[in-house]
């Protein structure tokens, strides 16, 4: 029961410009526009799409998109959802059409108040991923887009949420300075979900969305071009003590942060939880805004 990986993200966006060269010139990602819409969807991997901006006047999470593997899956999801008491809305055609998946339902996060969706069947394409810039693409497959960190007015509450109803497990935690932090996982990615109480950051707000590299090159490339074109960089290169990713964090143009990572390492059948005091073996330090 639960969900099975991360699928796509969708995003409000104010500065279309940047955030097409940021996507493309970084992160090699292949923009498909759409007929009809100024909507723009970018691809990463096998999937028709991973990530959709939405250009509007306003910076926001629009949609985060949760993959269950089986129509019978998704709809128990969906009947848990309603017991526990989220209201839960099936997904018109047009819709399902817009998402490339082939059933999806639609609800508002109980915890985090982001408007997120569980669907299976997505479009996968058998043309190449064709990336932008030389890069060796993205770890995806059965760990899904990557990881998302949220904040959130109750941390208990948000955890046991993700882990009763959606089908989460926890990987470990990290207390620092006025941070706390809980890792969760719904595949052997350490975390596709974590959760850090508000303060630092508002809840309901968007930490951070993590990609992950087939290549540490790639990052180390990317890197570069980041600092070539003065994007703010605002975690140096460095090591997490948890999930052991070898990652920076630049700016977006939205606000929140984007993780560039490689070579994290995976959950297994004898994963024992941990509780960590800082989130990095080394580097990452923070850089000023
Ligand atoms: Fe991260």
């Amino acid at each position: 029961m639960g969900v099975d990986s991360l699928g796509y993200v969708g995003l409000n966006i104010s500065k279309l410009d940047e955030w097409c060269s940021l996507l493309e010139g970084v992160f090699g990602m292949e923009p498909r526009p759409r007929e009809g819409s100024n909507a723009v969807d970018y691809r990463l991997d096998n999937y028709h799409h991973r990530i959709t901006l939405y250009p509007g006047s306003t910076d926001s999470v629009a949609v985060v998109g949760w993959e269950v593997g089986s129509e019978g899956r998704l709809d128990q999801l969906a009947t848990l959802l309603q017991a526990k008491g989220t209201e839960v809305t099936a997904g018109s055609i047009e819709l399902c059409e817009e998402r490339k998946v082939r059933k999806l339902y639609s609800f508002t996060c109980p915890m985090i108040g982001s408007h997120n969706e569980i669907y299976y069947g997505p479009l996968v394409t058998n043309t190449a991923f064709a990336p932008r810039r030389g890069i060796s693409g993205y770890k995806t497959g059965s760990q899904g887009l990557g990881h998302i960190v949220f904040w959130v007015k109750d941390l208990p509450a948000s955890v046991k949420f993700y882990e009763e109803v959606m089908g989460f497990d926890i990987s470990d935690y990290i207390a620092w300075d006025i941070h706390d932090a809980v890792f969760l996982h719904c595949n052997p990615r350490h975390h596709t979900l974590a959760l850090m109480k508000e303060g630092p950051g508002p809840a309901g707000g968007l930490m951070h969305i993590m990609v992950e590299a087939n290549s540490l090159d790639d990052v180390g490339y990317g890197y570069d071009i980041v600092r070539d074109r003065g994007i703010p960089v605002m975690l140096d290169p460095g090591k997490h003590s948890n999930d052991h990713m070898q990652s920076f964090y630049l700016q977006t143009p939205s606000g929140f942060w984007i993780e560039y990572g490689f070579g994290a390492r995976d959950i297994g059948p004898d994963w024992e939880i941990k509780t960590y005091d800082q989130p990095m073996l080394w580097g990452h330090r923070m850089v000023a805004d």
